[in-house]
């Protein structure tokens, strides 16, 4: 960010006290003792993400309007920064990606010069204001551009209903600034309040208080967020969408087709919340509502406070699949209300967040249905961290990560999940639940609005768990070493076992009888796991027959079906499933299912030449988040620019 910031030690320790959030300072007395930190890790903790200087001086309000222009794909308006100067500075840096900035105005109306910096795909560019050091607010008037990457825009025939358009934003990591004009670095906590003008026929709603429950003639609406937020946690969505309370501070906003499963889907929602509180402390947000997405919603879900966005392919008619919203719920706790101060310490939203996922998870449906859910994840993690250790970025192995100069996405891998997740397990095994889960609880109490590095959290760690139980622990290897450690603590999943039982028998079969399946009532995870573990020599023929019998291809459950597609494609058995494929691939845009089936697909001639074919239709479809990511692994942009 700035040279003199990062060498003088007295610089560092202003900019420490200054980029908390003004609304939460008082709570930030516990800066740990100097001594203990080195400069390294200090320098850590300058997100270099972002170009904003809110160390010099920072927001502390946003109060926006905005037109939302379905013809145009824009939103057009303004937003008005309220300002702490705190060095007198008189340039302030905010973050814009993809903006058109049409003026830039000080206080009452006053015109001021802005400069807008050098361009980075990720980073967007820096917009420098000039302010005065008594400058109480700052309003920037602007447009989005139809390609802002936050933003998609869908035609009414990419929707569940089909007839009108639907707009929704994706904050994180780094993309609010392609739709907000702000300082976009977790570092900085905001308030915000907002109106907006939507087409009359559709419901606008966004994370915060005040979102309506019915469309209004004129189309206006109007929200408050009085809790200080990370500004990747601003979200909006428009759409034709209704609202169905599931509870008395829970409820459901869904296309009309889906409200009715959606809200069966998601009973469950009041009690993961009972139990969360119940182990870590009230939840703060007043409502928890959950807003079902389109299926090209490039997440399976995003903790958007107040409101998480969530992908429809979850909406299984079983509730097979809502620890996904118990993994969304928990980041009220891990993530909103205690923050990664960088997102090299991404770890800290989701490890914990997976870790407080499980544990949901477990209170209500036990111990092995946990084991289960946790075994799935974990063998993604042993792939993964095997190809990391293998790639160009072993690092990326490592909880504490290194992003510098590349895209803060790189880091969304199970390490920060799984890894993450193992190294609280770990713990917990280590002390015990008696001792660990209020260690978690007062951690969060303790830091609440605040955000964190990974270096305060072993400050953290050391001072009020390992030091006063006399305990020593490998946190350093944890944290900065690749890989995972020997004592980690392993999950095994007896249900799993059973199924890998069952897998065995393939080979050979004469028919699907033999595996004695039909009456058997699994699980979904059972069935990912089944399809995942189909042994090797399994024939050609032999998989015809999985499909006659259990239908994989056309599942209504798409991880069921994704995890059929590519242990097929694995045995290069693409032909047979094309059409059913391709359907999948045009109307899912979760990246999660993308991704591994695109890139089992390219390790082929045939499925190569199918995957071009298909993503040519499919692409106009995805959110940007994911066609970055395809295009890549289709070398895209290289070929069509
Ligand atoms: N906060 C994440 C989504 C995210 C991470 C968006 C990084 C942008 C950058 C969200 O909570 C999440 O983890 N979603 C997961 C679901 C989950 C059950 C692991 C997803 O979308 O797959
Ligand atoms: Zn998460």
């Amino acid at each position: 960010m700035h040279p003199h910031f990062r060498t003088l030690l007295a610089a560092v320790l202003l900019v420490l006290s200054a980029c908390t959030s003004s609304d939460v300072k008082d709570l930030n007395d516990q800066a740990e003792p100097v001594e203990d930190i080195s400069i390294a890790h200090v320098n850590d903790q300058i997100d270099n993400q972002s170009y904003s200087n809110c160390e010099e001086v920072y927001s502390t309000h946003l109060s926006m309007e905005l037109t939302v222009n379905f013809d145009e794909k824009k939103l057009i308006g303004f937003v008005k920064h309220d300002i702490e100067n705190i060095t007198g500075t008189t340039t302030m840096i905010f973050d814009v990606n993809q903006l058109s900035i049409d003026k830039v105005v000080l206080d009452d109306n006053e015109p001021t010069q802005f400069v807008i910096g050098n361009y980075d795909d990720v980073k967007g560019s820096p917009m420098e204001v000039t302010v005065k050091p008594e400058t109480k607010s700052v309003t920037i008037y602007y447009s989005t551009q139809p390609n802002s990457k936050a933003l998609q825009w869908l035609a009414p025939q990419q929707t569940a209903g089909k007839k009108f358009p639907y707009l929704f934003t994706q904050g994180e990591a780094v993309l609010t600034r392609t739709w907000i004009p702000c300082q976009d670095t977790p570092q900085n906590r905001i308030t915000y309040d907002a109106t907006l003008q939507v087409p009359s026929n559709l419901l606008a709603l966004m994370a915060a208080d005040n979102n309506p429950t019915e469309k209004n003639t004129e189309g206006k609406y109007a929200y408050t967020m009085d809790i200080p937020i990370p500004t990747y946690l601003i979200a909006l969505a428009v759409g034709d969408l209704e609202f169905q309370a599931t509870g008395e501070r829970t409820g459901v906003y869904a296309s009309p087709v889906l409200l009715e499963a959606a809200t069966y889907e998601f009973a469950e929602v009041e009690e993961m919340i009972k139990v969360t509180e119940s182990l870590y402390g009230d939840y703060q947000w007043g409502r928890y509502d959950i807003l079902v997405l389109p299926t090209s919603f490039p997440y399976g879900g995003m903790e958007n406070p107040k409101l998480t966005f969530a992908t429809p392919t979850i909406i299984t008619g079983d509730r097979s699949l809502v620890s996904l919203i118990a993994h969304e719920l928990a980041h009220s706790w891990s993530g909103n209300l205690v923050t990664n101060a960088t997102w090299d310490d991404f770890w800290l939203n989701e490890g914990f967040t997976v870790y407080i996922e499980n544990r949901i998870m477990e209170a209500i449906h036990g111990k092995e249905h946990a084991d289960m859910l946790f075994s799935i994840e974990y063998e993604e993690l042993e792939i993964e961290n095997e190809e990391i250790l293998a790639g160009e970025f072993p690092g990326d192995s490592k909880l504490k990560l290194e992003l510098e100069g590349r895209d803060p996405d790189d880091g969304m891998t199970t390490i920060a999940y799984i890894k993450g997740a193992l190294f609280l397990k770990t713990l917990e095994d280590l002390v015990g639940r008696a001792k660990f889960d209020p260690f978690v609880k007062s951690y969060f109490a303790d830091h609440q609005f605040q955000t964190l590095t990974t270096e305060a959290f072993i400050l953290y760690l050391n001072d009020k768990l390992l030091t006063p139980n006399e305990l020593t622990f490998n946190t350093d290897e944890w944290i900065y070493g690749e890989g995972i450690p020997v004592n980690s603590v392993k999950i095994t999943s007896d249900r799993f076992d059973r199924v890998e039982e069952k897998d065995k028998l393939i080979p050979g079969m004469e028919s699907t009888d033999m595996l004695g399946l039909s009456q058997s009532i699994w699980s979904t995870q059972e069935w990912m796991h089944f399809v995942r573990q189909i042994p090797k020599e399994t024939t050609l023929n032999e998989f015809e027959m999985l499909e006659d019998d259990f239908s994989f291809s056309q599942s209504g459950n798409a991880e069921i079906q994704a995890e059929w597609f590519i242990r097929s494609i694995k045995q290069e058995r693409i032909d047979p499933i094309k059409k059913e494929m391709e359907e999948f691939l045009i109307r899912v845009g979760r990246r999660k299912f993308l991704e591994p089936i695109y890139e089992e697909l390219m390790k082929s001639e045939e499925g190569f030449a199918f995957a071009t074919e298909v993503y040519a239709k499919a692409r106009p479809n995805y959110h940007s988040i994911s066609y970055q990511t395809i295009d890549e692994i289709l070398g895209w942009e290289v070929e069509k620019g």
